[in-house]
């Protein structure tokens, strides 16, 4: 069953401290975006990629689709907020999807930060399948520190019971349906705040997300650390 993929990447990664966003930052030579692109790129029931860019960046995606010959490739405008960017990439898959649906089939979109390029096959193939099944599905990890909710003065106000929680991380999945009703249906402050779009699933159109433990790698690099951290790794798949 065709498959798209949505990559947001309009944001300005202030918090790596550095003056490109981290997407775009070089990684041996090629943006870390490339390597996004490509995971994606190399599985054969991916469709089509749409990435979300800044206005002010989207000559240099063009560029960079061209240098390193990315085929599966469109650039769309992001957005003020993460979904508003995907939002535009869910409605740029638009006509050609409706087609498809014509036809009967359940089609299927994959959500992935630019910014997470370790994701692998076996694991995308598993988000794919349960989003068809169930309408939605994504990716979680056990949480590596312990929640708690602080006061305005800065006091503790709660703790979370850290067994009982996950992480919500990327990919995760839907049917084209369910992903575009979400976001037809959801108000401008959904827009705004809140990063979940298997929550909005769930308030806009019922559906329940199916969670999948997913591995380490999946990783969103964040921070100019991150970075580095990301180079070793690829040097590592390089030798
Ligand atoms: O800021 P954060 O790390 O949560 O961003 C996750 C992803 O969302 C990144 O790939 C970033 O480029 C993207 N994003 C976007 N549009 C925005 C803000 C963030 O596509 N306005």
């Amino acid at each position: 069953f065709p498959v798209s993929v949505v990559l947001p990447a309009g944001g300005t990664g202030e918090r790596t401290g550095l003056q490109t966003p981290k997407q775009f930052c070089p990684v041996f030579g090629r943006p870390l975006i490339s390597y996004t692109v490509q995971a994606f790129e190399r599985v054969s029931w991916i469709k089509s990629i749409v990435v979300a860019v800044a206005k002010e960046n989207m000559d240099l995606m063009k560029e960079i689709i061209q240098r390193f010959q990315h085929r599966k490739v469109r650039v769309v405008q992001g957005g003020s907020t993460r979904h508003r960017s995907i939002c535009n990439g869910v409605l740029a898959l638009g006509e050609q999807e409706e087609q498809e649906a014509a036809e009967g089939e359940p089609k299927v979109v994959i959500i992935h930060d630019a910014v997470r390029p370790f994701v692998e096959e076996d694991f995308l193939f598993k988000i794919a399948m349960a989003a068809k099944e169930q309408g939605a599905a994504g990716a979680i990890r056990p949480l590596v520190s312990t929640v708690i909710a602080t006061t305005s003065e800065g006091f503790l106000d709660h703790s979370l019971e850290r067994a009982r929680y996950r992480a919500s991380e990327m990919p995760q999945g839907f049917t084209y349906d369910v992903i575009r009703q979400a976001y037809q249906r959801c108000t401008e402050s959904d827009f705004d705040f809140g990063t979940e779009c298997l929550h909005l699933a769930l308030q806009y159109c019922g559906t329940n997300a199916k969670l999948i433990e997913g591995p380490p790698t999946l990783w969103k690099v964040t921070y100019k650390r991150d970075l580095a951290a990301a180079e070793s790794i690829i040097k590592e798949s390089l030798c």
